[in-house]
């Protein structure tokens, strides 16, 4: 019987070693505006050990990740501002999905986002949330997130932090 191909890619959490190539993915993918410096990924990763991917293949990094943590329904954090996590999340936050120029089209953003998604799932975290930037809503609403509306002016005002248009988008986790 003829063996079945292998995944062209595995996804792993994402290590220290990884943080360089990480970064040129980010400048890679976003406007200058939104791209954080080496100190600054860095501390994301140690804050978000348990919840950030990267995707591989034989040769090493494939030039995608995803940054997530544990927060709140309705919370926004800041443009560059530090994490906040609460003890007691209901969310699982999407802070920063890349996919370099070269790896796009093969679906590593939609399987590290299916790969976030089942790990909030099995932590019973009710939601998952972003704020989608650079014209990626359509993106999001194929992975079944949908525009929510902040009530509380001072998130409104973290969005606005983000340079264009961010818009706050959630996905309801049910079973
Ligand atoms: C958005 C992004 C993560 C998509 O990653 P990707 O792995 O290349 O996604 P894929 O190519 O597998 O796309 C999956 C589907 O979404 C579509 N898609 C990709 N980017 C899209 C976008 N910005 N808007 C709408 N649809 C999009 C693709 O056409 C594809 O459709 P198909 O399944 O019919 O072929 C990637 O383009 C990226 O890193 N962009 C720059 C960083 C960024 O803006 N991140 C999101 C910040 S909130």
């Amino acid at each position: 019987m003829a063996s079945l191909p292998e995944d062209p890619f595995k996804l792993r959490l994402m290590r220290p070693q990884d943080l360089a190539g990480v970064a040129a993915i980010q400048a890679s993918s976003y406007h200058p505006h939104y791209l954080e410096d080496d100190a600054t990924l860095a501390a994301r990763l140690r804050e978000c050990a348990d919840t950030s991917w990267v995707a591989e293949g034989p040769g090493g990094l494939l030039g995608a990740y995803l940054v997530a943590y544990r927060s709140v329904l309705g919370k926004v954090t800041p443009l560059g501002a530090h994490f906040d996590p609460p003890p007691q999340p209901n969310c699982l936050y999407l802070h920063d999905l890349a996919v370099a120029a070269h790896a796009a089209g093969q679906g590593l953003g939609p399987a590290l986002v299916r790969q976030a998604l089942a790990l909030a799932r099995r932590e019973g975290l009710a939601c998952s949330a972003l704020v989608s930037v650079q014209e990626s809503q359509a993106f999001w609403r194929r992975l079944g997130y949908g525009a929510q509306a902040l009530d509380d002016a001072q998130q409104q005002a973290h969005l606005a932090s983000y340079p264009g248009v961010g818009v706050y988008m959630v996905q309801a986790l049910g079973d």
